[in-house]
């Protein structure tokens, strides 16, 4: 084992740093528009419910193999099973989280990277222009620009780079302690101007009453699908997250507390949005674009608008940054821990291949927008792969190993380290995780990859 492998400074810098990893575009970008698309508060009360049975057990389950292995992926289900065979297949899962790391980086740093140029944007007054502005045909014009898609991707990794290449605590520690509170900050700013807008009531009821109409099978999976991306499982991040963590701090506290913030995050983000979209009187249900087409004429109505679209782009790129460090930090993790790697060259290297691995994501919205893999542009391929496939199959993985291999004795040895919180060391509330394990999250993931797949 790697004797120089750094720690948290401080339960705190753990917090931040998961909840930063969690807290990203899935939240800000995407849950306002999935939920807009499926019904508003019919959807989230069926993503509360994901998150709670699937969500919280599966990050337990990945903190505790990190925590109690001090490893990156590979190398802790290496450790954690003793014949050779097991050590292939397990190590395997790990890699395929590695794998998972790079094809989500390679869409999220294109979103994160036009997110980065809204800011450029924002400032320069050009959604004000009220004669020539028309958010729709801005946006397309943007991003049909070769140049301008790979130029924000690659600044955006260039940030992303900095803080993973100055380390566990004076990069990812460090940024974090500052980027979130002034993400908190930032967004409670943007939620009072939302709210207190003419109009808002009709977004804040889109938020409370649901349209059960709305839901169907697929908006189920959805949901769960959500609950898996927002809260970075399934491909090892918190799993590396939690190989910094000390003995000493609680497992089941702090995931409850970074679930708690995360989803609090995606709520509040949704009720900007929402409150602001009716206020100015447009559609709840643009997709994708919610944020870039449909929030920029929203500013435009709004008093002080220009300076809530700064903030609301800046916000944005903080989230997906703290977010985009937690996935380099993945393959980071793995060189230094297996392949005795240096951090400075790991960062480098794999920076530059996840910027190249971007480029065609970048390209798949003008250059290479007919180049389709089975009927999708690469970054829809990445999307798709990531989201429906991978990081399903690494949780029900994840859910099989703590459940099944790993072994009850041993696992509830481990989670009690360090345990402070007398209700979630009662006896049958860790038999009732476990059971999850076993068999509710397996199987409702398990649907949710046949459904990926087109099997029923
Ligand atoms: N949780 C992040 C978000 O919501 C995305 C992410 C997924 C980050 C998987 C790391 C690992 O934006």
């Amino acid at each position: 084992m790697n004797l120089q492998r750094e720690n948290w400074s401080s339960k705190l810098g753990f917090i931040l740093a998961a909840s930063g990893s969690a807290i990203g575009l899935g939240n800000i970008w995407k849950f306002p528009y999935v939920a807009g698309e499926n019904g508003g508060a019919a959807f989230i009360i069926v993503y509360l419910i994901c998150t709670a049975i699937i969500g919280l057990p599966v990050l337990f389950a990945e903190i505790l193999i990190g925590r109690t292995t001090q490893l990156n992926p590979v190398g802790a289900f290496k450790n954690l099973v003793a014949s050779q065979n097991s050590k292939l297949f397990w190590s395997s899962v790990g890699g395929m989280g590695i794998i998972a790391g790079f094809v989500i980086l390679s869409f999220y740093s294109v979103v994160a990277g036009w997110s980065l140029g809204y800011i450029y944007e924002s400032v320069s007054g050009v959604f004000f222009n009220a004669e020539i502005f028309n958010s729709d045909e801005h946006f397309s014009s943007l991003i049909s620009n070769p140049i301008w898609t790979v130029l924000v991707h690659t600044v955006f990794m260039a940030l992303t780079m900095i803080i993973v290449f100055l380390g566990v605590q004076n990069g990812i520690e460090k940024g974090s302690k500052i980027l979130m509170p002034l993400l908190f900050f930032i967004l409670i700013l943007l939620v009072l101007r939302g709210i207190t807008l003419e109009g808002a009531n009709k977004g804040i009821e889109f938020i409370l009453y649901p349209d059960w109409s709305k839901i169907t099978v697929n908006s189920i999976l959805e949901a769960l699908g959500q609950a898996f991306f927002t809260l970075s499982l399934g491909m090892g991040a918190m799993l590396t997250y939690g190989s910094y963590m000390s003995e000493k701090d609680s497992i089941p506290t702090s995931g409850l507390q970074i679930v708690f913030l995360d989803t609090l995050i995606a709520l509040i983000a949704g009720l900007a949005i929402f409150s602001a979209v009716f206020a100015a009187n447009l559609n709840p249900n643009s997709g994708p674009g919610l944020i870039f087409q449909t929030l920029p004429i929203v500013f435009t109505k709004m008093p002080g608008g220009y300076y809530f679209s700064i903030l609301f782009f800046i916000l944005l790129t903080i989230a997906a940054l703290t977010s985009a460090i937690s996935l380099l930090e993945v393959v980071v993790a793995f060189f230094v821990d297996e392949l005795s790697w240096k951090r400075n060259r790991a960062v480098v290297v794999f920076g530059l291949i996840s910027i190249i691995i971007g480029i065609p994501s970048a390209l798949s919205f003008n250059i290479l927008s007919d180049y389709k893999i089975l009927g999708l542009t690469w970054f829809d391929l990445a999307e798709f792969l990531s989201s429906n496939i991978l990081l399903p199959l690494g949780g029900l993985m994840i859910s099989v190993f703590v459940g099944w291999i790993w072994g009850k004795s041993k696992v509830f040895e481990n989670i009690k380290k360090g345990s402070e919180n007398i209700f979630l060391e009662k006896k049958w509330i860790l038999e009732v995780w476990l059971i999850f394990l076993k068999f509710l999250s397996p199987i409702l993931i398990f649907l949710v990859l046949f459904r990926s797949l087109n099997l029923f």
